[in-house]
């Protein structure tokens, strides 16, 4: 595995074009979906140096945090709730251009302006989500969703 990251300047696309192959080179042959997961969040903290990015992980009923890098985070989030909750029941990708207006949406940071929240799957069904905070309204478009959706797909899953 590769254990350096370059971070790279230029477009949204130029960066993330240049950290794909970087997070796919770090995750090559390594099977635990955690220690993958923590990689991928500090990869993407340390390229766009987004205020908060990490995982939940599918525990039952409900999300229950994982890896992650930025402040503390509530642990536990129903489906159905919250953008991540959201996310898991419709089985989406959800862009949050702004929090304050999406319902229900639930504030870890009172920083956090706009979200990005990604499933993962196996086998058909959603096992962890990626969620992206920034504290800069509208911060993300369909470019993060298309990228970021990418990058969860080499996450292995394991638990
Ligand atoms: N805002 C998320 C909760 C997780 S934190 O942002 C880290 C939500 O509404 O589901």
């Amino acid at each position: 595995m590769s254990e350096s990251l370059t971070i790279k300047k230029g477009s949204i696309k130029e960066q993330y074009e240049s950290l794909l192959p970087q997070i796919e080179a770090l995750l090559t042959g390594e099977t635990d979906s955690v220690a993958c997961m923590a990689n991928v969040a500090a990869a993407l903290k340390a390229q766009f140096g987004f205020f908060w990015v990490g995982f939940y992980i599918v525990r039952n009923d409900e999300l229950v945090l994982g890896p992650f890098q930025g402040p503390i985070a509530c642990t536990r989030i129903k489906k159905g709730k919250g953008v991540c909750g959201t996310s898991w029941e419709k089985e989406e990708t959800i862009l949050v251009p702004n929090v304050d207006e999406f319902p229900g949406h639930i504030a870890c940071s009172s920083f956090s302006k706009s979200e990005i929240v990604v499933p993962l799957f196996s086998s058909g069904k959603v096992w962890a989500i990626l969620d992206v905070d920034s504290d800069v309204l509208n911060d993300f478009s369909s470019e993060d969703g298309y990228y970021l959706g990418k990058i969860v797909e080499m996450i292995p899953f394991n638990l």
